[in-house]
C-alpha cells in the first residue's frame, strides 16, 4: 500500500513537531497531533487547506495515535520524558507502527533498551525546519529492525525528505558533529580577534554556503583540481597537514582506502573527463543563485 495517505502521528508540536506536521500534511497524509500544551493556532494557519479538509487532528488522548503507521516524536530534549513517552507509545501502538525520534543528540540504545517493542524505534533527526530542509539523519540502535528502518526511509522519501542512514550510533550524530566542528573553529577565530562575527557570517554565507546549496563538500572539492578529489588532497596536503593535531598528518586522517572511497564516490557522479563541464554548470548555477539572492535581499 502507498504510504502517501496513511495516518502519521506527531507527539510534541513545538518548533520541530509543527514543522513535521506541515511536511506530512503537504504530502497528503492525514496527521494526528498529540501535545497537551501546544498552541496550534500558527500551525492551523500554515496548513489551512489541510485543516479545512479535516486531515489535521489534534488528539487530547495519546491512544488516538493507534491509527498511525509512523509516529514522529518531537517533545522536549529530555531523556527521562522521552523514555516515559516511549514506554506509553510501545504499549498503545500496533506492533507494526514505527516510532522515530527527532532528538538532536540522544541515542535509542539509551532510551528504549528494554522495551518489548524496541525493534520499531529509531532516531530520525531532522535539519530544522523539516518542512523546508529535506535532510534527516536516520540513526538505528543495534536492536532496531532493518524493516523499521526501511519503512521509515520509505515514508520520509515519499514526502520529499532526504533520509541519510548512519551505520552506527555516534555522539551528536553527523549534522551536529559537523556543525560543532565549524562553530568551534569560528568561535575561536572571533575570540582571538582574527575576524569579526560579521566577517565569519559573510565568509560562510558568500562562499561555502552558496556552493553547498547546490552540491556537497566532497562533490565541491572534486571540481577544484583536474584529477578530482584525490588530486585536490594531493595538491593541498601540506596545508591540511598544518591543521592536524601534533604528530598527525593528512595521510593519517585520509588513508588510501578512504581516499579511494572518496574518489570513487566523486567520479561515479562526475567522471574526470566531465569535470570541466561540471565546473561550467556549477558556475552558471552559482551566478543564478547570486542573482536570485540579490533579488530577495532585504
Ligand atoms: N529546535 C531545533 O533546532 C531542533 C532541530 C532538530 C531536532 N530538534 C529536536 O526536536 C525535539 C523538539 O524540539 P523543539 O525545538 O520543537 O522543542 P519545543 O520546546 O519547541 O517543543 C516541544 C513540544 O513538546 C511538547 N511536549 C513536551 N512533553 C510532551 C509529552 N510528554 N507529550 C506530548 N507533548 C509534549 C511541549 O508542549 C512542546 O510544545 C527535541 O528533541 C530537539 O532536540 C530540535
Amino acid at each position: 500500500m502507498s504510504n502517501q495517505r496513511q495516518p502519521i502521528g506527531i507527539v510534541g508540536c513545538g518548533i520541530i513537531g509543527a514543522s513535521w506536521a506541515r511536511a506530512f500534511l503537504r504530502a497528503g497524509h492525514p496527521v494526528v497531533v498529540h501535545d497537551p500544551s501546544a498552541d496550534l493556532a500558527a500551525l492551523r494557519e500554515a496548513v489551512a487547506e489541510a485543516w479545512d479538509a479535516g486531515r489535521l487532528t489534534h488528539a487530547d488522548r495519546i491512544e488516538s495515535l493507534a491509527c498511525c503507521v509512523y509516529v514522529q516524536e518531537s517533545i522536549v530534549e529530555d531523556a527521562a520524558a522521552k523514555r516515559a513517552l516511549f514506554e506509553t507509545l510501545d504499549a498503545i501502538l500496533p506492533a507494526e507502527t514505527v516510532v522515530a525520534s527527532s532528538t538532536s543528540a540522544l541515542c535509542m540504545s539509551d532510551l528504549v533498551p528494554d522495551l518489548a517493542g524496541r525493534a520499531r524505534f529509531l532516531v530520525a533527526h531532522p535539519a530544522s525546519p523539516p518542512h523546508a530542509l529535506p535532510a534527516v539523519e536516520i540513526v538505528p540502535a543495534p536492536f532496531t529492525a532493518p524493516d523499521s528502518v526501511a519503512r521509515a526511509e520509505d515514508i520520509l522519501c515519499a514526502i520529499g525528505q532526504t533520509p541519510v542512514r548512519l551505520n552506527r550510533e555516534v555522539r551528536g550524530f553527523v549534522l551536529n558533529r559537523l556543525q560543532a566542528a565549524m562553530l568551534m573553529e569560528m568561535i575561536g577565530l572571533v575570540r582571538d580577534g582574527i575576524v569579526s562575527a560579521e566577517g565569519v557570517d559573510a565568509l560562510m554565507r558568500d562562499s561555502f554556503g552558496m556552493r553547498w546549496a547546490i552540491m556537497g563538500p566532497f562533490a565541491g572539492v572534486h571540481l577544484n583540481a583536474p584529477g578530482g578529489i584525490a588530486d585536490y588532497f594531493a595538491r593541498y596536503a601540506p596545508m591540511f597537514d598544518g591543521f592536524c593535531a601534533d604528530g598527525e598528518t593528512l595521510a593519517d586522517r585520509l588513508p588510501p582506502d578512504t581516499l579511494d572511497a572518496l574518489q570513487a564516490h566523486a567520479t561515479a557522479r562526475v567522471p574526470l573527463e566531465d569535470i570541466a563541464a561540471r565546473r561550467a554548470w556549477r558556475d552558471d548555477a552559482l551566478v543564478g543563485l547570486r542573482d536570485w539572492r540579490a533579488g530577495v535581499a532585504s
